[in-house]
């Protein structure tokens, strides 16, 4: 069934395990990532992004309803996640649409503005309880606050939290975005040290840079959200070459993403069995 974020989030925190989020592109992105939830039998986060909406000629409604149908019908709790949202006009719609949660990305605004702007989102989706997490960020926009050498201050998180009242919070610890190589070291002193003082979950993007063992580590010392997109990608992506390289005949989409799917599935589902683990 469709869920909103705060209850496994908080339910992972407590048990100190975390929530796999992996993002939603194509239909059949939740498709298969709610089958590898469910043979894990645990619950996952569907997260359709600004940029992905931006893919779908600037529509979330037909996507959003497609991951909302698979979230309802799942055997375990799904959640449908508006991610990097930097559109407050976003924010409504996907709260209209029956998104179950969002993001509020103002990791790109001066630290008033942020807070201003994030309380303000935080207020319209807690009125329609939908959960929301926000970014507390360093310059540049979406890549800045995850740039290898971008850092959250601990003081300043749980200021923020307080002043915005969001529910889940993601920091900057030593990942970056769209890496292709597992080859980040986060700061897992930052991330206890985040943990000790930010009384909601913390979560960690740009995870698709860090190893498995990075993975357990950070979920050790406290991150509660692990968001990988670019890591299923490179997953499916091999798939998809192989098999067109192999083929030249192939023309049927069901051939080559077919088996690239399958293959980013049985990814998830051992991503989320790790987490699970940890
Ligand atoms: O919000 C999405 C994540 O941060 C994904 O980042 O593509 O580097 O795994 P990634
Ligand atoms: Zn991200």
């Amino acid at each position: 069934p469709l869920t909103d974020l705060v209850t496994p989030a908080s339910a992972a925190r407590a048990r100190g395990t975390a929530l796999g989020a992996f993002n939603v592109v194509l239909l059949e992105h939740a498709e298969v990532f709610a089958r590898a939830a469910e043979r894990a039998g645990l619950p996952i986060v569907l997260q359709i992004s600004q940029n992905a909406v931006a893919y779908h000629g600037g529509e979330l409604a037909p996507i959003a309803a497609g991951a909302l149908a698979v979230a309802r019908r799942a055997e375990v709790p799904v959640v449908v996640h508006l991610d990097h949202a930097t559109s407050v006009d976003l924010v409504a719609e996907a709260v209209e649409l029956g998104m179950s949660s969002v993001m509020y990305d103002g990791s790109c605004l001066p630290y008033e503005d942020n807070v201003a702007t994030t309380a303000q989102v935080v207020r319209m989706c807690h009125a329609r309880g939908v959960s929301v997490e926000a970014e507390l960020g360093e310059v540049g926009g979406k890549d800045g606050a995850h740039a290898p050498g971008a850092r959250t201050d601990p003081a300043q998180a749980a200021r923020f939290v307080e002043e915005t009242g969001v529910d889940l919070l993601a920091v900057a610890v030593g990942s970056s975005h769209a890496m292709t190589e597992r080859s980040a070291v986060l700061d897992n002193g930052l991330i206890s040290r985040l943990a000790a003082v930010v009384p909601v979950p913390l979560v960690l993007h740009g995870s698709s840079g860090v190893d498995d063992a990075g993975l357990v580590a950070a979920v050790r010392a406290g991150m509660t959200k692990i968001n990988v997109a670019t890591h299923v990608n490179v997953v499916a992506t091999a798939v998809v070459r192989e098999v067109l390289g192999r083929d030249a005949a192939v023309v049927d989409p069901r051939r080559y993403l077919g088996p690239a799917l399958r293959a980013a599935g049985e990814e998830v589902e051992r991503l989320l069995r790790l987490y699970a683990a940890a």
